[in-house]
């Protein structure tokens, strides 16, 4: 999937790092801005354990799939009731998970809350036109069949990532836009008219036990240690919530409030990244790396992002002798009248620092005492009723 600071390029950079120049073959890999699960995937392939993170519920659907998840699944709930798929091959029999895929590709389109919001023909004020009619009425009807078969525990909950994982992906390959899903093309893209797809993920297979998170960063720091500590944060001020409010939307199926012409998802403070913003990033990797509990630190940033590689050293230097250990070099092209024109160098940053000082983390008593002298906000996400789902929800925003 096309997703933004997605470090599949990157790949061979990284594990040349880890692997080579710091001698690490195994051990304890922690993606903490998973994104695709692209990083984790690859260290788990290398025999890694892997803990992987990330804010967004689609990227847990990445993260389940390519890592939690280590075996072939049986679908051993579902897979006597699904009968013949059509287009089955007869000389060779579907495994258990194609034939999911299989019959899930067959199944008649549905008028649900993806159709309805933000297809033309769907009863939404602007005729918002992300996703053709019949590829919409196909999410809702997907989504809807495999929420229905997590819900009555027929499917295992790796499983039911497995199954979301391809709906996503199959959705980016038919939406209307340009990159980000903050706005839809005027004119409908030639690969809207294609049918929505399912196709099955890879399993990547393992002895080893990974784990997957969905929190903040700064959050679960406090309760992991790793041997390397992999950090990817967004490096300039679009929120992914914002960039990829619809993938978010079908991964959470959660009706939410949305607004204005684009369609956008509203998200509270808690879903907000601090990294995102001038004024909170420094601070945020500053708490970040000083509570890393890792023998090593590789830090992944732009040389256009919000901090500088000057501010990014002498954060990393607060644990040891950091060093950039990498520049790479990512060609950008600016559309202009006359054709593509070359511009300015945009580089991939690697940096690295092998850890020398203890972390310094908050004990949860410490916490607690932080907590009560906190003043009163107006949100509080303790209270029930600011549940996401009321009106009141619209005050934030
Ligand atoms: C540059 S992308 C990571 C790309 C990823 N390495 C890949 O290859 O796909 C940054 C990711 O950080 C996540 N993110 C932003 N703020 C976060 C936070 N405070 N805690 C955890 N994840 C966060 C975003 O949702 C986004 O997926």
């Amino acid at each position: 999937m096309r997703f933004i600071g997605c470090k599949l390029n990157l790949l061979p950079y990284i594990e040349r790092l880890v692997t080579e120049t710091l001698g690490i073959k195994e051990g304890i890999f922690c993606d903490i801005f998973a994104g695709t699960a692209t990083v984790g995937a690859h260290f788990k392939k290398r025999g890694f354990q892997i803990i992987s993170n990330d804010l967004l519920e689609l990227s847990a659907a990445f993260q389940h799939a390519l890592i939690a998840n280590s075996t072939e699944p049986a679908f051993a709930g579902i897979i006597d009731t699904l009968g013949d798929v059509e287009n089955a091959d007869l000389f060779t029999p579907l495994s258990p998970y194609n034939k999911v895929i299989a019959w899930l590709n067959c199944l008649p389109g549905k008028k649900g809350f993806i159709f309805n919001t933000y297809c033309p023909s769907g009863p939404n004020e602007y005729d918002r036109q992300y996703l053709s009619d019949g590829n919409g009425q196909k999410i809702d009807a997907v989504r809807q069949q495999i929420e229905a078969w997590r819900a009555t525990g027929d499917i295992t909950e790796n499983e039911f990532y497995l199954l979301l994982l391809p709906l996503l992906e199959a959705t980016s390959k038919v939406a209307n836009i340009s990159g980000t899903y903050a706005a839809y093309l005027k004119q409908w893209d030639a690969r809207t008219y294609k049918p929505l797809t399912l196709i099955p993920a890879n399993i990547i297979r393992s002895e080893l036990t990974h784990s997957v998170h969905r929190q903040s960063a700064n959050d679960l720091i406090n309760e992991i240690q790793c041997d390397v500590l992999y950090i990817d944060p967004p490096y300039n001020t679009r929120q992914y919530i914002t960039n990829y409010h619809l993938l978010e939307t079908i991964a959470r199926y959660d009706n939410p409030p949305i607004h204005g012409k684009t369609g956008l998802r509203n998200y509270d403070e808690s879903e907000k990244s601090a990294y995102c913003s001038k004024t909170t990033c420094l601070s945020a990797l500053t708490d970040l790396v000083e509570k890393a509990d890792a023998k090593h630190i590789v830090f992944s940033y732009s040389n256009e992002g919000i901090l500088s590689p000057d501010e990014i050293l002498s954060v990393l230097s607060s644990r040891g002798e950091a060093s950039l250990s990498a520049a790479i070099d990512y060609q950008r092209f600016k559309s202009h009248a006359k054709g593509k024109k070359k511009s300015k160098s945009v580089q991939e940053l690697l940096f690295h620092v092998k850890v020398a000082t203890a972390p310094k983390r908050v004990k949860q008593q410490e916490k607690k005492e932080i907590r009560k002298i906190e003043p009163k906000k107006v949100y509080d996400s303790r209270n029930k009723l600011n549940d996401l789902s009321g009106s009141e929800w619209v005050y934030f925003f």
